[in-house]
């Protein structure tokens, strides 16, 4: 079957930024793009829920006809893909991937830092979890890996106050104690934060290494195609998005254009 799409889910439109990216790096292939903003956000919510609505959603995908998925969200790469890899895909789709963003975006921090000091913001969900932890250590177990989570930081982006100063003082706060701790590389593992790079840096200063989701995954999906000639001979490559989600508002328009980088037209789904 040479007519497979690759999916890509978000909890909401954050994603879009990895997407866009995604598209820049692999333009020949076809996407679907779900973002859940009826139960957005993710990241204060429980496992248990995480899981179950990421499950959901990636049923939805391959029953859309995707081959591979990318689960965009930090939070559900972090507290739902282990068990979609281990259980779901083995009981259900055995002939299926999907992929997530934790291990790429801790591959490249590893390569990028020379202290073994690495910073990562992210949502409450994805810090608990520990994902980042358990990958660096599985990888180098000399890195030491210091967490912070942002719960202001979703909320003032989706408010459009990205540019504020509540926007700083947020940042300040939640950035400084990472500082102090003399990292090298920092990591925004939120989709939302890539919104926030210019603020970031001049708050960490020149000197320590960031690194935002988008470029890391795509490069990595498109060295993972190249592994996998089997998967890649399936995709079809007429170049086309679909961009779907469970509630269609202006802010999914608003923000999920500026996300994206240009206007998308997006069209509701039901996932149950
Ligand atoms: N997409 C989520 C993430 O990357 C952020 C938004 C949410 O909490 O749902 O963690």
């Amino acid at each position: 079957m040479t007519n497979q799409c690759v999916g890509i889910f978000d909890s909401g439109f954050g994603g879009l930024d990895i997407t866009k990216e995604i598209v820049k790096v692999l333009p020949e292939y076809n996407y679907v793009y779900l973002g859940d903003t009826a139960r957005a956000p993710y990241g204060s919510r429980s496992q248990e829920l995480i899981y179950k609505f990421t499950a959901q959603a990636v049923d939805f995908l391959f029953k859309q006809n995707c081959r591979l998925i990318i689960l965009a969200c930090n939070t559900a790469s972090s507290e739902a893909l282990r068990k979609i890899q281990q259980e779901y895909l083995p009981k259900y789709y055995p002939e299926k991937k999907v992929l997530g963003v934790i291990i790429p975006t801790v591959e490249a921090a590893i390569s990028l830092t020379k202290n073994n000091r690495i910073g990562v913001i992210a949502t409450q969900g994805t810090v608990n979890s520990r994902a980042f932890e358990r990958e660096f250590k599985k990888l180098n177990p000399n890195i030491s890996v210091f967490q912070k989570s942002c719960p202001l930081l979703v909320p003032i982006v989706e408010t459009g106050e990205h540019n504020s100063e509540i926007a700083n003082i947020a940042l300040k706060n939640y950035l400084n104690p990472l500082i102090k701790q003399d990292i090298d590389t920092l990591i925004l593992g939120c989709t939302h934060y890539g919104l926030l790079k210019d603020k970031i840096r001049a708050i960490i200063g020149k000197n320590i290494n960031l690194i935002t989701e988008g470029r890391v995954v795509a490069e990595k999906l498109k060295d993972y195609l190249k592994r996998h000639p089997e998967i890649e001979n399936e995709l079809l490559k007429t170049s086309k998005i679909k961009f779907l989600t469970t509630d269609l508002t202006d802010k999914f328009q608003i923000l999920g254009s500026k996300f994206f980088g240009k206007p998308i037209i997006p069209e509701k789904v039901i996932l149950e």
